[in-house]
Formats: structure tokens, sequence, C-alpha cells
């Protein structure tokens, strides 16, 4: 559904605060990743019914790897939970998954899971979730950058900006129109440092297990009061 330039067609998020909600309730880390598990497909809905087309998450970063081995562990088996609970909805509602990142430093368990369902919903056109695992900007930019030099076809001469793009993980998606972080941080750490240059930010307290359609509804008429100039002087 278009719905013009002040709506977002690409919408990434932050999915920040998963420990502080668990340790609010008591509970163990573990539960608050398996809280944010569960809430993404409570978010791909509420985005699905907003008009969104595309919703990329950020679920593991390149320096998630240096976090105790058993909170890895944990955050590694959701993936093939994920995927084995959510095909059947993606297949019915439409929906294609994509990753983005280093994914092939995944445990195989893992890969073989999100490849299966990356394949089974691989035509599906009403919405696209790009969940980033294993991803870093900056490795993302370095990769870019190795597979240009590795490229016997690449482009003579020095390279555009529209040259180095082609490389990245998801070449054929807009860049995000909005970036959300939940929980209360203002900082980037190390997300789509190339896409979200001319992204608006939206940073909410509500850690992420608890952001919900209200939430995305605050980012979302927020968004639509920004005026996005991209370095020019008018909108
Ligand atoms: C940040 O919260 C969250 C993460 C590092 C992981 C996000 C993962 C999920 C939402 C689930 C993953 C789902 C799939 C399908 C792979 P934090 O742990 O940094 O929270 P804190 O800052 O409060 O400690």
């Amino acid at each position: 559904m278009g719905k013009g330039k002040s709506f977002p067609e690409h919408v990434a998020i932050i999915m920040d605060g998963n420990g502080r909600w668990a340790q609010r309730r008591g509970l163990p880390r573990s539960a608050g990743h398996l809280a944010g598990a569960k809430n993404i497909p409570r978010v791909v809905k509420a985005a699905m019914e907003a008009g969104i087309k595309t919703l990329t998450v950020y679920a593991f970063s390149t320096e998630n790897w240096k976090r105790p081995v058993d909170e890895v562990g944990f955050l590694m088996k959701l993936i093939p939970r994920f995927c084995a609970n959510q095909l059947k909805a993606m297949l019915k509602n439409n929906i294609r998954l994509r990753t983005i990142g280093r994914t092939d430093d995944l445990p195989e368990f893992a890969k073989t899971a999100l490849l299966d369902a990356i394949e089974k919903t691989k035509n599906n056109t009403a919405f696209t979730l790009n969940i980033a695992l294993s991803y870093g900007g900056r490795a993302e930019i370095t990769d870019a950058v190795n597979k240009i030099l590795n490229d016997p076809n690449r482009p003579q001469g020095p390279l555009t900006e529209q040259d180095v793009a082609k490389y990245l993980y998801a070449p054929d998606l807009p860049d995000p129109d909005l970036m959300i972080r939940t929980s209360g941080e203002m900082r980037l750490s190390n997300f789509m440092l190339w896409e979200l240059s001319y992204s608006e930010f939206f940073v909410t307290p509500t850690h992420w297990p608890d952001f919900n359609k209200d939430t995305l509804q605050e980012a979302l008429d927020s968004y639509a009061g920004r005026n996005r100039r991209f370095g020019d002087v008018k909108a």
C-alpha cells in the first residue's frame, strides 16, 4: 500500500533491551530473548497492517559473539525455532524471509533452517522480513570491498557510490527510511552504516519485548512530521 513520502517503505529496528526486560521481572536474560523473538511476528503483523513493505531487524551483531557462550548458544537455538514456528504463517501471509550478515559464521543447524525458510518464501511479495544475523555495518562494507576486489567483472576506473552499493548484502532493497531503536540508547551499534546515511531515527524507551503496534504507530507519526532534506535546503 503506497502511502506517499510521509510513510516509510522500509523500516529498520535495533531490537534492544531484552536483558533489561527480563531483569525487571527477575527472569534470566534468555527469557528476555525468547520474549523478544516471540515479539517479531507481532511487529511484522503490525508493520504489514500499517502498510510497511520491508522490515529489517537487528538480531545478532558481529560483536554479539563476545557474549557468554550460553547466551550465544541460546540465541542461535532461537533461529531454527523461529523458522519452524513462523514458516507456515510466512507462507500464508505472503511474507518473504531474508537475512543480511556473515551468516556463514552461524552454526550449521541455524544455517540449514534459515536456508530452507528463505528458499520456501523466496517468491512471496507482500512483505519482506530481513533479519540481520552476525551482522556488522563495518563488516558489510569490508565484505563489499573484498567482493569488489575479487570480482573479475567489477566496474573499471574509479568506483561510484552506486557501484559500491551493488556489493552490499541486499543491494535490491531500498535504504531504510526510518530506523527505530528500542530501550533508549542513542547509538547505532554498527547497524547498517551505509544504508542508514539519510534515514530518520526514532528512539523509544520501550524494551523490545514490549514494543507493539502502538509504539510502532508513535514512530510512524513522528516520521510523518519529519522534513527529509537529504542534504538539500528544502523538502
Ligand atoms: C538486545 O538486547 C538484543 C539482542 C542482542 C538479541 C536480539 C534477539 C532477539 C530479539 C531474538 C532473536 C530472534 C531470532 C529469530 C534470531 P540486550 O540483550 O542487549 O538487552 P540489554 O541491553 O537490556 O541487556
